[in-house]
């Protein structure tokens, strides 16, 4: 059996320039199939409210939600790192409560790190909580939980005045102490301009390759969004036709009597 990872770990293998890896997982079985194949962090991303429960965007999902699929991915976890998104309104509002939230799902969750969202806004509520011992990952770029102020999911920073703001908080969060940022939906060149200004690794999501490491959704990855699916989502496996043309067959079987067979049934 593989020993847990820590942040530790996670510090070293940027040391020594190794790619990290990261998905995202809502669940038992998902988590441990990618812990099983040696995924470095899970993150129970917020991105759960689309993926998983249907919403439009992320801002709908609760506190509750990140915890009771945190639970499932660490039960789920042998020696991934798991990474537990915080979700909307549960940092924003003050200091005091994103702390209160970030022990939660540390606590009740067994999260081993949080992640939040913001660059030089939230320094100061970055600190606070890697102040109580809580390893936060930043998140900067396409923040989803911006979306009302983006204006829908766009690629940011392509201007300059907007490149040089990304750049400041990249900076922020890592003077604030967090352990690895997130870069999302950035220009490529950009994403390698904070890479190399930083001293903690980036996870790139449409971030192009000069990251440090990379995070993907894992329903994107298996071709189970089919309502959407951004320019740097890479489909390794398309299993949305696999998996209705097995319920499909069920329910003809079913229908027409030859399941259950008696390999199926008890005496
Ligand atoms: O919620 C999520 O899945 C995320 C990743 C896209 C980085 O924040």
């Amino acid at each position: 059996m593989n020993k847990q990872k820590t942040v530790l770990d996670i510090q070293n293998m940027y040391a020594n320039g190794d790619k990290i890896t990261m998905l995202t997982a809502y669940d038992y079985p998902f988590a441990r199939l990618m812990d099983q194949q040696g995924v470095d962090m899970i993150l129970v991303g917020d991105s759960v409210g689309c993926v998983v429960a249907g919403y439009d965007n992320t801002l709908p999902v609760t506190m509750e939600d990140i915890l009771y699929h945190t639970r499932a991915v660490v039960r789920g976890t042998q020696q991934a790192l798991v990474v537990a998104d915080m979700p909307f309104l549960s940092y924003q509002i003050d200091e005091r409560e994103a702390c209160l939230n970030a022990g939660r799902l540390i606590k009740n969750g067994g999260a081993h790190a949080v992640k939040l969202e913001g660059g030089t806004n939230m320094a100061a509520t970055i600190a606070a909580i890697v102040n109580m011992d809580i390893p936060v990952v930043g998140h900067i770029g396409l923040t989803p939980q911006s979306i009302h102020r983006m204006g829908g999911y766009k690629v940011q920073g392509r201007r300059d005045k907007q490149a040089q703001q990304l750049l400041a908080d990249a900076k922020a969060v890592e003077q604030a102490g967090a352990f690895a940022l997130v870069l999302e939906g950035i220009p490529a060149d950009l994403a390698r301009q904070i890479t190399a200004a930083l001293s903690i690794p980036t996870i790139g999501i449409g971030a192009g390759v000069n990251c440090s490491g990379q995070v993907l959704v894992i329903h994107d990855i298996l071709g189970l969004c089919e309502k959407y699916s951004p320019k740097f989502v890479k489909v390794y496996a398309n299993l949305a036709p696999v998996i209705g043309a097995a319920i499909g067959e069920y329910l003809s079987e079913v229908r027409s009597g030859v399941f259950p067979s008696e390999e199926h049934s008890f005496k």
